[in-house]
Order: C-alpha cells, then sequence, then structure tokens
C-alpha cells in the first residue's frame, strides 16, 4: 500500500492511500485503474483535526499520520460516514490518543462499536447545519443522506474554505496528480473515472444525489478547496459549481451518448447477432460499445454499467440458460434495476435453440422496473435472413431511422 502526505495549503494536508491491490472493489466492481482513499488533517491554534482515516485492513495510515503530526497532538476526529475504507483505524488512532473528540451522526457512534468495538470517550453528535469550533476552527456540517450511507455528511472548514465531502465527487483510479484545478476536470479519463465510481458506488441512490445537491447549491458557499475521500482534489472557486453540474447531469441522465450492446455466448450465435447490430449501427453512424461475455472471455461489469448509465439505448442479446435469459443477462438486469436511471430504450434479442424463449420473464422484469422495451426478438439460433431483417427493422424503429 502506497502512502502519501501532501501539503494542499498552510494548515492543511492531505494523506492518500493508493489502493493497486483491491480486484473488487466492494466485492463485485473491477477494477484494474486501482483506487485512492484520502483523509485530511487540519492545523489549528490548538492540535489538529483529522478529517476520515483510511481503509480496515491496510497498513500505514499511522505512519504517514505520523509523518507530519504526532498523533497525541489531534484533538478532533471528523468521522463522515462509517464505511470502513475510511473509518479502518479509528481503533488505532483512539488507543494512541484515548482523549481524541470524535465528532460524526449518531449512527456512527452506534456501528464504530460494531465494527469495531469501541466507544469514544469524547463524542460530539452532529446534526444538520450544526456549527462548531474547534481550535477555533469554525466547522459547518450539513448531512447528505444516502450519500454513500444515511450517516453521511459534508464538512465546511470556514478557514481555509474547504469543504470536505465523502465520497461524493470520489473516482476511481490512482493519480500522480493529488490536486488539481477545476480545469482537470475537463480530463476524459478522469470524469470516466468519477463516472464509473457514481454509477458503480453511488447510482442507486440518485434520488438522494439531486436532493443534496440542490441543499449544498442553497448553501451559497464558493469553497476554494474541495477534498473528496477518493480520488483528486479540486481546487477553484469554480470547482464546486462544476462538479455539482457534473453530478446533476449523471444524476438525471440528461446526456444520450453510445449505444452499448451486451451480450452473453456460449457457442457463438449471438456474438453473430451482435456483429450484425454493430454493422447497422455502423452503417447509421451510430456510436457503441460493445461488452461481451462469452465462453472465451468477460469484459468487465463495472464498465459495461458505468457505460449504459448515458446510452442513449441498450441491446441486450442473450443465449438461453435453462429455458431462462442466461444468468449473467439475468445480473446484468439486476444492477441495471438498481443502478440505472429508468425509462431508457431496451431492445432484447435472444437465441432459444431447445428452448421456447426466454424473453418474456426478461421484457416483464425490465418493464416493471421502468425501462421502456422497444421490441424482443427472438432467434432460433443461427440468424436467417428474415431474422436479419427483423433485428434491422427493429433498430430503425428504436432510433427512429428513416429507410434512405
Ligand atoms: Fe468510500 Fe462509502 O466509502
Amino acid at each position: 500500500m502506497d502512502w502519501k502526505v501532501h501539503k494542499l495549503k498552510e494548515g492543511i494536508y492531505m494523506i492518500t492511500m493508493a489502493d493497486k491491490e483491491t480486484r473488487f472493489f466492494e466485492a463485485l466492481w473491477e477494477i484494474p485503474e486501482g483506487i485512492q482513499y484520502n483523509a485530511y488533517l487540519l492545523f489549528t491554534n490548538d492540535g489538529s483535526i483529522l478529517f476520515d482515516t483510511g481503509p480496515k485492513g491496510s497498513r500505514g495510515f499511522m505512519e504517514a499520520l505520523s509523518s507530519v503530526t504526532d498523533p497525541k497532538d489531534v484533538k478532533a476526529l471528523i468521522v463522515h460516514h462509517m464505511e470502513p475504507d475510511h473509518s479502518g483505524y479509528i481503533r488505532e488512532l483512539l488507543e494512541v490518543n484515548p482523549e481524541i473528540r470524535v465528532i460524526s451522526h449518531p449512527i456512527s457512534f452506534r456501528l464504530m462499536n460494531s465494527f469495531y468495538g469501541i466507544t469514544p470517550s469524547s463524542k460530539t453528535e452532529i446534526s444538520d447545519g450544526m456549527s462548531m469550533e474547534v481550535g477555533g476552527e469554525r466547522l459547518r456540517f450539513f448531512l447528505t443522506p444516502w450519500l454513500h450511507w444515511p450517516e453521511t455528511f459534508v464538512t465546511f472548514i470556514e478557514g481555509v474554505n474547504a469543504l470536505t465531502t465523502g465520497d461524493i465527487f470520489g473516482a476511481y483510479s490512482i493519480n500522480g496528480d493529488f490536486l488539481k484545478s477545476s480545469a482537470g476536470l475537463s480530463d476524459q479519463f478522469y470524469l470516466w473515472s468519477m463516472k464509473k465510481y457514481f454509477v458503480n458506488v453511488i447510482g442507486a441512490y440518485r434520488t438522494h444525489v439531486v436532493n443534496a445537491i440542490n441543499k449544498i447549491k442553497r448553501l451559497g458557499i464558493y469553497p476554494e478547496l474541495i477534498l473528496p475521500a477518493h480520488g483528486i482534489a479540486f481546487y477553484g472557486k469554480d470547482s464546486l459549481e462544476k462538479l455539482l453540474s457534473i453530478y446533476e447531469n449523471w444524476a438525471s441522465c440528461s446526456e444520450k451518448n453510445e449505444v452499448v450492446i451486451v451480450l452473453t455466448s456460449m457457442y457463438g450465435f449471438t456474438e453473430e447477432i451482435a456483429r450484425e447490430v454493430s454493422a447497422f449501427l455502423e452503417e447509421v453512424s451510430i456510436k457503441h460499445r460493445i461488452f461481451k461475455f462469452t465462453s472465451k472471455g468477460r469484459d468487465e461489469f463495472s464498465e459495461a454499467i458505468a457505460a449504459m448509465q448515458d446510452a442513449q439505448g441498450i441491446i441486450m442479446i442473450s443465449s438461453t440458460y435453462e429455458n431462462s435469459p442466461h444468468p449473467i443477462i439475468e445480473y446484468l438486469a439486476d444492477l441495471m434495476e438498481k443502478k440505472l436511471c429508468k425509462g431508457k430504450k431496451l431492445l432484447l434479442i435472444g437465441t432459444y435453440a431447445w428452448g421456447s424463449g426466454s424473453l418474456a420473464t426478461l421484457s416483464n422484469r425490465l418493464t416493471k422496473a421502468g425501462f421502456s422495451i422497444s421490441k424482443i426478438i427472438p432467434v432460433n439460433s443461427m440468424m436467417t435472413k428474415s431474422d436479419r431483417d427483423n433485428i434491422r427493422e427493429a433498430l430503425r424503429e428504436m432510433f427512429e431511422l428513416t429507410r434512405s
């Protein structure tokens, strides 16, 4: 694990850990690009304030912290939420310095006991809009429930004009840069890393994202520093506005980008269908990405579901498996139900061989979840000319294309 301490400006430091070892974030999402965890340290007239810690199961946080301050000089610890990727060192910290005043949501104190068997001797429960002075520094707390757990809040540090945001505005990937100006938000790879993190981790709570955006907007603050718990920190008074606007777009699914084709294939029949779909979309100049889950290999669920976020349409091509859609297609449908905006247009194509077709159950399920099924097309196995014509016609209807 690679810990670093960076000075952000006079009196405030960022403690980062680059995690290149976790293969499946949340035991689910493939992250070959890695992930970074951030804690922050603010020096005050009377000791320092630590904002979050590091991930449970890692090593090295206390050493990184000690390189910039004596842990015995930490006067307060703000715990923004209790997920163990940020709360993993509370116990160790309190063992070294039991006098630390722990400031967090009431739910967090219950979980501290449940996760780590600890009850801080000095604790302060925050509430929405609460303001307090710690070591001469004014802190203001604002609840942002379900971003990404119910107890989550953000902290505005008035003196240094900074906003710590927890998982909000976090991203996957490990970057050489730890702090960028808001202009860094035009970096397409970083934006993709942010979007992927947003859809994978926060996508299920997009209604709460909208509530949080509106709430933060109403605060009328213009922090010079935005300090998320993952990824890069941003500086510049327009950073918050830009980040909120990005989140607003994603939460509302207002973008309409590349079509996504997902397929499962055991013996190649559905791959042939996908090639036909892809060829048609090429002919009509519709950009698309294909995600394959086949006997030869698998693309990443984390990428597929993130690409679906802003897709103008999704084409699901499934082989039949024990008279049901292939389990991987059902798994993707499950993720889509949980993570995506509803109302998206879907085209379902499925091969059925010995069976009688399995698309009706998939279609019913996805319709019930709020998606718009433009058509379902069963294909026995190898595409016939008639199947090909049906697929092309269905694509024309789906994307409202006229025959040329
Ligand atoms: Fe990065 Fe919800 O923890």
